[in-house]
Parts: C-alpha cells; sequence; structure tokens
C-alpha cells in the first residue's frame, strides 16, 4: 500500500477519510468517569491528522477497536474516553454509531468496532458499510496490522487507500532493526496474551538471549514447545505465580548487561499489583542501565510501565505494537500493509 506521505493533495481535498487509528488504550475511572489514563497511542495519530488537515479533507471519520468485547456492545469497552480525548486535544469530535446519521462536526469517531462480529470476522459486507462512510481509507493503526480483520485487510479493498505517517515510521524503525541491529542481540518478551508464544521460536533463532516471563513460560511447557535451550531463559515465577522470582531477575540483569540490543515487549508479571510489580521493574532499570545499547519497546503494557516509571526517554524506539512489532521483525510485513492478503 502507498504511503500517505506519497498522496497528491488531489488524492484528499474536499474528501471524507476514514482514519483508522490505534485507539487500544488503558483507561482509568476519574470522578466516576473513565478517562483515557496512557495516551501514547492516540498522540501517535496526531502527525496523520494534521497532514489530513492540511490537505484540505472534508471530514475526518476516526475508526478504533477497545479490548476484546468479541461483537458485543460492552459499555466499559465504549471509545467514548477516546473520543473526549480527541476532543481535548483537537477540537470537538462526537462518537456516534454504525448505522446512526454521521455528525456533521469536521472530526468525529465511530463506536469500538469490535462492537461488530463483521470486525473479528472480516466480513466483507462489514467492509462494505464502512466503506459508504467516506472516500478514502487511511490506516495509521500499525498496533493491529497484524490482524486480518475488516477494518485492516478489507477496507483497502473498498476504498482508495494509504498508510499512515505513523505506520510509515514504524515501517522504516522496524525494517531498519530487522536489518541493521548490533549484536549481542537480546528479546524480553513478557505479559498475558497467548498468542505471543507463537513468535518465540524465531525470536530464540535470531537472538542471542531471549528472555521470557509472564504468562509464556508456563504456555510454553503447555504446548512442549521446543526451543534453543543455549539461548533462552523460560523465568520461573514468585510462590504467587504472578511475577518472576529472585533467581530469574538477577539472571535476566545479567543477560541484559551484555547486550548492544535490547528489544523488550511485555510485563513480567502482573505488574498491576503493587506486590507483583518487581520483576517488571528491575528488568526495566536493568535495560535502562545498559547505557551502551540500542533500546526498543512495544505494546500497550509496556508503555503503561514506560510512563509509570518514567522511562520514555530512555528508548530509542518505542513502537505503538507488541505482537504487531513482533510479528514484522518475524516477517518483514503485515497483513495491514499489504494490498493482497491471502
Ligand atoms: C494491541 O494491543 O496489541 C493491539 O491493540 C491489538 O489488540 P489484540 O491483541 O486484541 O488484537
Amino acid at each position: 500500500m502507498k504511503f500517505l506521505s506519497e498522496a497528491k493533495r488531489e488524492d484528499l481535498k474536499g474528501k471524507t477519510v476514514l482514519l483508522r487509528i490505534d485507539s487500544d488504550v488503558d483507561l482509568r475511572k476519574e470522578g466516576g468517569k473513565l478517562v483515557v489514563d496512557e495516551d501514547f497511542r492516540l498522540r501517535c495519530s496526531l502527525p496523520t491528522i494534521h497532514f489530513l488537515r492540511k490537505n484540505q479533507v472534508k471530514k475526518i471519520i476516526l475508526l478504533g477497536h477497545l479490548g476484546r468485547p468479541e461483537g458485543k456492545r460492552v459499555a466499559s469497552l465504549s471509545l467514548e474516553p477516546v473520543a473526549n480525548w480527541f476532543a481535548q486535544q483537537l477540537s470537538s469530535c462526537p462518537l456516534f454509531s454504525l448505522g446512526e446519521t454521521t455528525p456533521p462536526d469536521k472530526l468525529v469517531m465511530m463506536e469500538n468496532l469490535r462492537f461488530w462480529e463483521g470486525e473479528e470476522d472480516n466480513s466483507p459486507d462489514f467492509a462494505q458499510q464502512l466503506g459508504k462512510m467516506g472516500d478514502v481509507f487511511v490506516n495509521d493503526a500499525f498496533g493491529v496490522c497484524h490482524r486480518a480483520h475488516a477494518s485492516i485487510v478489507s477496507l483497502p479493498k473498498v476504498l482508495p487507500s494509504f498508510l499512515g505517517i505513523r505506520v510509515e515510521g514504524e515501517v522504516k524503525a522496524l525494517s531498519w532493526l530487522k536489518e541493521n541491529a548490533p549484536a549481542p542481540l537480546v528479546f524480553v518478551i513478557g505479559g498475558s496474551k497467548p498468542g505471543k508464544v507463537d513468535y518465540l521460536p524465531f525470536l530464540s533463532e535470531w537472538a542471542d538471549w531471549l528472555l521470557v516471563g509472564g504468562r509464556l513460560p508456563a504456555l510454553v511447557k503447555e504446548r512442549k514447545m521446543k526451543l534453543a535451550e543455549d539461548k533462552v531463559v523460560l523465568g520461573k515465577t514468585n510462590t504467587e505465580g504472578k511475577d518472576i522470582n529472585e533467581k530469574t531477575i538477577a539472571k535476566f540483569k545479567e543477560v541484559i548487561s551484555l547486550a548492544k540490543t535490547i528489544i523488550w515487549a511485555g510485563p513480567m508479571g502482573v505488574y498491576e499489583e503493587k506486590t507483583n510489580r518487581k520483576g517488571t521493574w528491575e528488568v526495566a532499570r536493568a535495560i535502562v542501565a545498559n547505557r551502551g545499547a540500542f533500546k526498543v519497546a512495544g505494546g500497550g503494557d509496556t508503555h503503561r510501565v514506560l510512563s509509570w516509571a518514567g522511562l520514555w526517554g530512555e528508548f530509542n524506539f518505542v513502537s505503538v505494537g507488541g505482537g504487531a512489532m513482533l510479528q514484522f521483525l518475524r516477517d518483514g510485513s503485515l497483513p495491514g500493509l499489504q494490498l493482497t492478503v491471502k
């Protein structure tokens, strides 16, 4: 797919643009209302919005998802807090539902795409329904480009389409990393999403060391996966089973201190609980303490840890994606970046 930066003025001027963004962010309660807690992914969509406005588009319709509602309307996963965030940053941004009349404002947001089964089922009908709302599609949601969902792989078949400014930056940074990561290369992979274990065989082949925490070591054992034993350290848990234990922390710190490139995706335990945060914190500090290493991080939970620990400025590159970043590093492309998907 073409990058938006290559678009001509006539491709955009006066057009209604459907803009797919990474809106899967953490929320928190404030005064009884849900508000955006970690806004890195939302901030990443601002350059594309500014670019579209500069090119005099008529209207921008933001499309995004939040969590995994599995085709049902889940009130706590409404995109209302995200629409409010955009309203605060830019201008009014009313939220509407598919099938309702689109509000007249120049910036509007459609309710969580995953409230409709057609999104994750990659239904062509659902993509057609979305397509009817606009003239042009821009995908700026790198963090979801590994999913063959309707708003990612089918919308580009319905409308003239471009990849947004953030996606272009991600593709360029991660392509460089894939080709040039200085050795020794250490991956630190954690978190709770089971799908992440699928990337471990490749990562263990490529990396000099692969350090695995969070829920993943248990899943590796459950699935009886064979990983290169000389390079892979599967973290052992503390007595509660919710964080890596002291011995694992010490081993991870030792390996991290020897790296020239460190790629980190996912916390080491249930970091939201104070008593199970130590592994994640110590690993984050060890990464930052390796001053000479090229440091990359990615994924929603990792963004939150960077914010909580005040470590944003310490990384050479932070990807909006977790799974998407790992899959891009493995395959050199993603379903959402191509016009034809097998
Ligand atoms: C992410 O948080 O990695 C993206 O938003 C993708 O979410 P998913 O794993 O629920 O598809």
